[in-house]
């Protein structure tokens, strides 16, 4: 079968869902790959470039989704693409079904079989088909590159001839995918970052990043994300006001604020209002990624930049991928590849429609001129579950003492009483036993002990290279043969030399590889 990608339609897109690296790989699954002439052009892709990877030309829009089976897509297709079109395609794009029901009929009408790339599951087999994250990495991205565009300092911390300047201060609201992206290019811009999500179980991965999560003094039962698909639950009245008052609180120090907060298929909740943003310094910037559902900042206007009067720039650009049309198109069109590869089970050119696979029956919302859209939900948990966990209530300092004498008394208690039992045993074995015996049988328990209490204090991690160390020194056996080597019997001398020779392999060897597993536990 042909699959083809027409050139965008939509005002100011420059992306492009097929590439000629993805053309290869779908040439391997079995499709003839089409493409609109200048397709590309916007992504810096030339027409050249498809063509030397096997990729066939067409002039017109009307050309390409007449000749091609698999039309493959951005942006979703407008209501006159698909008038124009032929019955019967199968078109793969990011569709927004929820909001595009006018849409969705035609296409239906139209007995086509539409995937959209806005609902695949965030379930982790489906991640490489996952094109929203893909969008949104590149968004956080751009937000961090955008923010500093618009920002007359710089991000890191610098000790100059003409003085010292101080790192500037970002914020993020929302460790998704995007907020996840812009706090670590942030961080490594060398910017002091600080981020916040209603999910605490984000709080490792950001500080990880090394930047500094934003705790609030205030517990609330948290869904484990499961039944919400790997997204956050709406929070309380309670704990936004006490997020609120945390921002407001924050607001005069950052000079940088990115907000990404959103839960799926609702409004983006406003979180940064304009009392904030008057607080903030001159110079400062807020690059609202939220702007397309409303935006996290009050003042945000959608696809606009905008400069409030006490001199903060409020960026609600929408098309942030877009402005990385290269890197996106390339994405983009690996996740479609992936898809079509989970579509062509055979590899023979021939996409399937497998009902039963979570990914496909998730993202297909019109087939055989019926709307199989909202899907079930998916039989497979979100890759987001993972359980809350309990913060651990601190102690305090007269309780980490009691606790700490208690712990001594009990460990004092527990050798007591393990040396009062060795007494005894030895001095009954002592009253029965030769004294020869009783000589090297002190040694061994003495040697017992300290080899204990020694290896007991070795980290768990360290006890590989322990065991190394200790055969390197148990070679020590090689002093044995180096005194009969000098015997005059020459069977002996051949043993000896063969003892002398492994010892050595076993103490060069026991002392290499000690030294190279250290090294793996050492800082550069
Ligand atoms: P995501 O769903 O992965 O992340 C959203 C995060 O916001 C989640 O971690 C969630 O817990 C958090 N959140 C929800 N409510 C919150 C609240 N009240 N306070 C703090 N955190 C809250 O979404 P993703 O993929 O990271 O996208 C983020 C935003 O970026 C979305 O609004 C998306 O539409 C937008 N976006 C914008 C683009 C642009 O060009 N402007 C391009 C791509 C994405």
């Amino acid at each position: 079968m042909k699959i083809g990608a027409p050139k965008e339609t939509a005002n100011g897109e420059a992306r492009v869902a097929l590439t000629p690296e993805s053309a290869e790989r779908l040439q391997k699954l079995g499709y003839e790959c089409l493409v609109e002439s200048g397709a590309g052009a916007a992504a810096s892709i030339n027409d050249s470039a498809y063509e030397a990877a096997g990729v066939r030309l067409v002039s017109s829009a009307t050309e390409l989704w007449s000749e091609a089976d698999v039309v493959v897509k951005v942006r979703e297709p407008s209501v006159d693409e698909i008038e124009a079109a032929p019955q019967g395609k199968t078109v793969i794009s990011f569709i927004w079904p929820a909001a595009n029901e006018d849409l969705l009929e035609k296409m239906k009408a139209k007995q086509m079989t539409v995937l959209a790339m806005d609902m695949v599951p965030r379930i982790s087999r489906a991640q490489k088909m996952d094109a929203l994250s893909s969008m949104a990495n590149i968004a956080g991205y751009r937000a961090v590159v955008e923010a500093g565009n618009n920002f007359g300092r710089f991000f890191m911390g610098q000790m100059t001839a003409a003085g010292k300047v101080s790192p500037a201060k970002v914020l993020v609201v929302g460790a998704g995918v995007a907020g996840l992206a812009a706090i670590g290019t942030s961080v490594s811009l060398g910017a002091i970052t600080m981020a916040f999500d209603v999910r605490p179980e984000v709080s490792e991965q950001i500080e990880s990043m090394g930047a500094e999560f934003v705790f609030l003094d205030f517990e609330e039962e948290q869904t484990d994300g499961a039944e919400t698909g790997g997204y956050a639950a709406p929070s309380s009245p309670e704990f936004r006001e006490k997020q609120l008052e945390k921002f407001r609180e924050l607001a005069p120090e950052v000079d940088i604020v990115i907000t990404t907060a959103l839960i799926p298929n609702r409004p983006a909740p406003e979180l940064w209002t304009e009392d904030m943003v008057a607080a903030m310094k001159p110079g400062s910037v807020i690059v609202d990624l939220a702007a397309e559902r409303g935006g996290n900042c009050t003042l945000t206007k959608a696809d606009e930049k905008l400069v409030t009067d006490n001199g903060v720039t409020i960026v609600g650009y929408t098309d942030f991928p877009s402005r990385m049309a290269t890197q996106s198109s390339n994405l983009y069109a690996t996740n479609i590849r992936h898809m079509m590869d989970d579509l062509t089970p055979d590899k023979d050119g021939v996409p399937v429609i497998d009902m039963e696979d979570d990914v496909i029956r998730g993202a297909l919302v019109t087939h055989q001129g019926e709307l199989t859209w909202p899907p079930p939900p998916p039989k497979i948990k979100a890759i987001a579950a993972a359980a809350p966990q309990k913060k651990e209530v601190e102690e305090t300092a007269e309780e980490k003492a009691a606790r700490e004498l208690a712990e001594m008394r009990q460990s004092l208690n527990r050798t007591g009483w393990l040396l009062g039992i060795g007494g005894v045993v030895c001095l009954t074995l002592g009253a029965i036993a030769p004294p020869s015996f009783m000589q090297h049988f002190i040694v061994f328990v003495l040697s017992v002990f300290i080899g204990f209490y020694v290896i007991w204090g070795v980290a768990h991690s360290l006890h590989t290279p322990l065991m190394a160390i200790t055969n390197a020194i148990s070679s020590i056996i090689i002093v044995g043969a180096l005194l009969q080597i000098v015997s005059g019997n020459s069977t002996v001398v051949w043993l000896a030399a063969a003892s002398v020779l492994m010892a050595s392999v076993n103490i060069f060897g026991g002392f290499l590889v000690t030294r190279r597993m250290l090294a793996m536990f050492q800082r550069s």
